[in-house]
Order: C-alpha cells, then sequence, then structure tokens
C-alpha cells in the first residue's frame, strides 16, 4: 500500500459521528476508532479510584495505571480498561457528566493523543472525536466537521438511553449536551473548532444513508488514485 488514509470526523455531543464512523469504516474497510471512548474509559478508571483530577501527581500516576485496547465485532466497537470491557458502562451518566473535565487535563490529552497517532500511522482509518482533524491527523486527507439542532441531538441520544433503561429525562440529556458543547469549545487544551480544511456536515435533516454517501463521495477520490500508482 503507497500511503494510508485517515478520515477524520469531529463535532458535537451526540452528532451522529459514531454512526457515520462506523458505517464509512464497515463500507471501506478501514479501521474505526471511537476517540470518545477512550476519553470515557479513562473518566471511568479516575471514578472508580477517587483520582483527584486538581492533582496533577495523581493524574499523571494514574494514567500509567490505564491499558486501553479496542477490538471490534461486526464493526460494533468494544474497549477494554486494563482487560475488562467498559463499552456499556462508559456511556452511563455518571461517566457523561464528567468526561468533559478529565477530557480537559493536558497530561490526559497528550496521552490519548499519543494512542491514536500510533493508529493511524500506517492503516486506513476512521477516526471520530473533537480535535482529530486539528490536533491528533492535521494532515488527514479527509475532515468532516459535523453539526445538528441540539433539541434533534437531545432526542437522538434519550431514545438512545431509554432503550438501556437509563432513567434519565430529555431535559437532563438536553443539559448534558450544552455543558458539554460548552466544555469542549472553550477549554484551553485544543478546544472542539472546525479545522480549516473541514467540510461541515449538518445531518439535521439527513438520514444516515444519505450521510454516508456525502462522505463517501469525499473519500472515494482519495481511494481510486491510489489504486492508480
Ligand atoms: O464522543 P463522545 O461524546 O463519546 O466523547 C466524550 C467526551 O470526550 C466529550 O464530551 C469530549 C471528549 N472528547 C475529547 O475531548 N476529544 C476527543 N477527540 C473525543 C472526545
Amino acid at each position: 500500500m503507497s500511503h494510508n488514509i485517515v478520515v477524520a470526523i469531529d463535532g458535537y455531543s451526540s452528532c451522529g459521528k459514531s454512526t457515520l464512523a462506523k458505517a464509512l469504516a464497515k463500507k471501506l474497510h478501514f479501521i474505526y476508532v471511537d476517540s470518545g471512548a477512550m476519553y470515557r474509559a479513562v473518566t471511568l478508571f479516575f471514578q472508580r479510584n477517587n483520582i483527584n483530577i486538581e492533582d496533577m501527581t495523581d493524574v499523571e500516576r494514574a494514567l500509567k495505571d490505564i491499558h486501553l485496547n479496542f477490538h471490534s465485532r461486526d464493526y460494533q466497537t468494544h474497549i477494554t480498561l486494563n482487560g475488562e470491557e467498559v463499552s456499556d458502562e462508559i456511556r452511563e451518566m455518571a461517566v457523561s457528566e464528567q468526561v468533559s473535565e478529565v477530557s480537559a487535563i493536558k497530561a490526559v490529552r497528550r496521552e490519548m493523543v499519543k494512542q491514536q497517532q500510533r493508529m493511524g500511522k500506517s492503516k486506513d482509518i476512521v477516526m471520530d472525536g473533537r480535535d482529530i482533524g486539528t490536533t491528533v491527523f492535521p494532515e488527514a486527507q479527509v475532515k468532516i466537521f459535523m453539526t445538528a439542532d441540539p433539541k434533534i441531538r437531545a432526542e437522538r441520544r434519550f431514545k438512545e438511553l431509554q432503550l438501556k433503561n437509563s432513567p434519565v429525562t430529555l431535559e437532563e440529556v438536553f443539559e448534558n449536551l450544552a455543558h458539554r458543547d460548552y466544555q469542549d469549545t472553550t477549554r484551553k487544551e485544543s478546544p472542539l473548532t472546525r479545522a480549516e480544511d473541514a467540510i461541515i456536515l449538518d445531518n439535521t435533516e439527513l438520514t444516515p444513508e444519505e450521510q454516508l454517501n456525502f462522505a463517501l463521495d469525499k473519500v472515494e477520490p482519495f481511494i481510486n488514485s491510489r489504486q492508480q500508482k
């Protein structure tokens, strides 16, 4: 293979980034990495071990004890934290409520970015998150910045949580998304922002299939030009 292809998908919370990223990776046989799951798993570890996030010595020490791994089954991403499957637990509200604070910590970002860059070094990859096109892979061939109406986003996430019998209200979900958007866009360390060369995708009124076709259109020229070399 001459040069691997990297697709960076960034955007606000609950915009459908992972749904699109997964579908795209499946269609193209690329690897899919959910970078948000990594920050969530770190948050879960900190909560379980009562790590004081104000104390950087504590944080740095804890980071050394965290080993994350992805494995995929049927293109569903599973993440393990020190060997334990935590894919469901990291989606619960307890983690959602603290993940923005944890992901704003410089040492946490430094470690996660290092691991993410290693994953995209030689393989075709789709990675979704907040800083993928700006910090993790500024050289990505395709960058998509996703957005959608906040009310629609809250309703989508609420329905997902209801399916899991989570006792949360629509208002709580809306507040949590607003809080995370605020934290993610205003933090000091690589805040969520659109890379200059990212294409905006507002999916408020788009079906998953329309979004996939939009993304395929952007990636296919790179695949074709590689095949011609
Ligand atoms: O994509 P998500 O909602 O699962 O991400 C959870 C949190 O992790 C999100 O509120 C911000 C943070 N995050 C980040 O700071 N950088 C990334 N690349 C991905 C996620």
